[in-house]
């Protein structure tokens, strides 16, 4: 399908669902012109570069680690919270790089991760009802009336956000605090005396020594500095809003094309993949790499729909599709898929989200998942795709730099009892710092040898 007739707001002629009902149009206008002249967030550079990356995870010469917050917030936007999700993100990139012997490709659940997809549009508690919570860049979670109006004044402040987020990540990642010199640094002290931060920690010294045996050798921070010093790291985040994602598309003056400019990286959801709706209709029109959550209910003739729509000239890299299917669904689901698939020749890089398929709730309402449940579904990923001779290019987690209490399992043994203790997200729970090594490590033994 050519994209002479799609514009940047060409959607807006197909059904958008998961959208806020702003109250205030005149308002949402005004926030969109003010997003369409703000600069770029990332550079459509960049983005091609990420492509490149995710082509080579499509054919198994690189895996790639995607992971953030569920949920972006406005109240724990701090510099402490950035660099504690990226020093998690760079400890199990540092343990995966080593385990699979192949590059690892860091994409960052951040800098634009605000905005959420909701079963239903209303919550009730106590018997009153109240519009659902959508994401900080449109309401607000308190249980209140007034909180749940959505405010599009929240776009430009999810925009600001995101900008001074990226900034700090940018500078993290390329002024020295992610020199593999420093990988003893990102050990949290209140993991470093768990079976897992002990194991990060042993890694770290074996990779020293190897560091200073190839700096004796003559192979040094000074002819291959940027490589020791220096991470490429990018965002992604769902396209939800697509006010929001129109108005920081641009067109790229080098190569004409249009980018997507508020992330490296944009997904769609499971809740708003339908091929005529208006986000696939926005998404194939962007050059950006394009992701899809496929749950368990998914058929081969709509993945085959999404790749005609969103990679009509089957680009390798440019479409992901990242896998939902539940540790009790994915023996049954994805086989079929990938076998459907494979004799179509088409380039799609093949993730795991081993999180949104298993949530459950505890005792109290909690929502929450299960160590036992992620890993199994990781391990049938992982099993599955060798069994069929398709490659597994990568995971996807809902994780965080703290040390809350919102997954169930692993080796601080969080029981059910537990979650209350620090359970802060506003949306998914997601798995803390010894339950991120914990996967980390088990993904790297799982994929050992299979190089
Ligand atoms: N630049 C390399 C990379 O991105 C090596 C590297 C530097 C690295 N710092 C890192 C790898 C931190 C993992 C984590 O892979
Ligand atoms: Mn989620």
């Amino acid at each position: 399908m050519s994209t002479s007739n799609w514009q940047p707001l060409s959607w807006r002629q197909f059904k958008a669902l998961q959208q806020p009902e702003w109250p205030d149009r005149n308002l949402l206008d005004e926030v969109y012109e003010n997003l369409s002249r703000y600069p770029p967030l990332v550079f459509a550079g960049e983005v091609r570069d990420l492509k490149a990356h995710l082509a080579d995870v499509a054919q198994g010469k690189a895996f790639l680690l995607q992971g953030g917050d569920c949920a972006e917030s406005f109240s724990d936007f701090t510099a402490n919270a950035i660099r504690d999700k990226l020093k998690v993100l760079l400890q199990m990139a540092v343990i995966l790089t080593h385990g699979l012997g192949k590059p690892v490709i860091k994409v960052g659940r951040i800098a634009g991760q605000f905005a959420k997809p909701r079963s239903s549009p209303v919550e009730v508690q106590n018997g009153v009802s109240l519009p659902s919570f959508r994401g900080e860049s449109v309401n607000d979670p308190s249980f209140t009336e007034d909180a749940r109006i959505p405010d599009p004044r929240r776009l430009e402040r999810a925009y600001f956000q995101s900008a001074s987020t990226i900034n700090l990540l940018r500078a993290f990642t390329c002024g020295g605090f992610a020199d593999l010199r420093q990988l003893h640094n990102w050990n949290q002290d209140f993991v470093a005396q768990s079976p897992q931060g002990q194991r990060y920690a042993l890694l770290a010294d074996q990779l020293s020594d190897a560091l200073r045996f190839m700096k004796a050798i003559g192979i040094n921070g000074h002819q291959h500095g940027s490589v020791l010093r220096e991470v490429e790291y990018f965002t992604s985040h769902e396209a939800l809003i697509l006010e929001y994602e129109s108005a920081l598309t641009r067109r790229d003056s080098l190569t004409g094309d249009y980018y997507d400019c508020s992330a490296h990286m944009l997904w769609i959801g499971e809740r708003t993949r339908q091929l005529e709706g208006a986000h696939v209709e926005f998404l194939r029109g962007v050059k950006n790499p394009v992701g899809v959550k496929i749950g368990p209910t998914v058929t081969a003739d709509e993945v085959l729909g999404l790749c005609d729509r969103l990679n009509p000239q089957n680009e390798p890299g440019r479409l992901t599709l990242i896998t939902r299917s539940g540790h009790g669904r994915i023996e049954q689901t994805l086989p079929p898929l990938l076998r459907a698939m494979a004799p179509e020749g088409r380039a799609i890089a093949w993730i795991c989200d081993p999180m949104h398929g298993n949530t459950y709730e505890a005792p109290g309402r909690i929502k929450t998942r299960s160590m036992e449940h992620i890993l199994s579904e990781l391990k049938s990923f992982f099993t599955i795709h060798q069994a069929e001779g398709t490659i597994p290019g990568g995971v996807h987690f809902e994780l965080t730099g703290d040390n809350v209490t919102e997954c169930i399992g692993g080796s601080h043994e969080i029981r059910e009892e537990h979650l209350t203790e620090r359970y802060e997200t506003t949306c998914d729970p997601r798995l803390n710092v010894a339950q991120s090594l914990d996967v980390a490590f088990l993904v790297a033994e799982l994929l050992r040898g299979s190089v």
